[in-house]
């Protein structure tokens, strides 16, 4: 069974990404061992800090993770500072970081029309960047996300599918 790791870069109790991440797993069931890792319990980065649990315990997820599940907003048409913040302390020693060769899958999420696609592209870049194998397919995308969510639930089925069906394509391609 593949080892997914979930990272949201939302905050807040009320967020349509995690939302969106608590329906995947629900559907995901038991073809996956899922963990959602907790970007906001890390410090700013701070290349001084060496010895910080919090860091090590999200680097650690990332190492024992199969595969990387990014299910972020987009924020003023980039990715929220607190996944870059999380990402910026995966990322070291640069080309050689738990990211290297790192299974990753990018959903993007807003409340508006555009579902995150400019933070989408964003967010690939920077995977590129840190020499991750990013999935390719269409974009995964979740428009209008808060519209879709009662009582903390994400109801967009059509969203649901299309997203599960290529994580399906992308778990497939996973050793574990
Ligand atoms: C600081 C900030 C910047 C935002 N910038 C964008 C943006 O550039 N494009 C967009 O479509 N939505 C933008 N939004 C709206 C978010 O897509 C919307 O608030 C979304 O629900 C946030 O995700 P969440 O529900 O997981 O918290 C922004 C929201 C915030 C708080």
């Amino acid at each position: 069974m593949p080892r997914l790791l979930f990272v949201s870069g939302s905050l807040r109790a009320a967020s349509s990404s995690r939302a969106v991440i608590r329906a995947l797993i629900d559907r995901i069931g038991t073809r996956a061992d899922c963990i959602i890792a907790d970007p906001g319990a890390l410090p700013h980065y701070n290349a001084d800090v060496q010895d910080d649990p919090t860091v090590a315990a999200f680097i650690g997820e990332v190492e024992q993770a199969d595969g990387v599940v990014f299910v972020t907003p987009e924020y003023n048409y980039s990715v929220p500072g607190v996944l870059k913040n999380a990402i910026d302390w995966a990322s070291r020693p640069a080309y050689a970081s738990v990211f290297l060769d790192k299974p990753c899958f990018v959903i993007t999420v807003s409340g508006g029309v555009m579902g995150g696609v400019r933070a989408q592209a964003h967010l690939k870049y920077i995977l590129n960047g840190m020499l991750a194998q990013t999935f390719a397919c269409k974009e995964v995308v979740v428009p209008q996300s808060n519209a879709t969510v009662t009582d903390g639930v994400f109801k967009n089925d059509d969203v649901l599918d299309f997203a599960l069906a290529n994580l399906a394509d992308f778990m497939a391609t996973l050793d574990s």
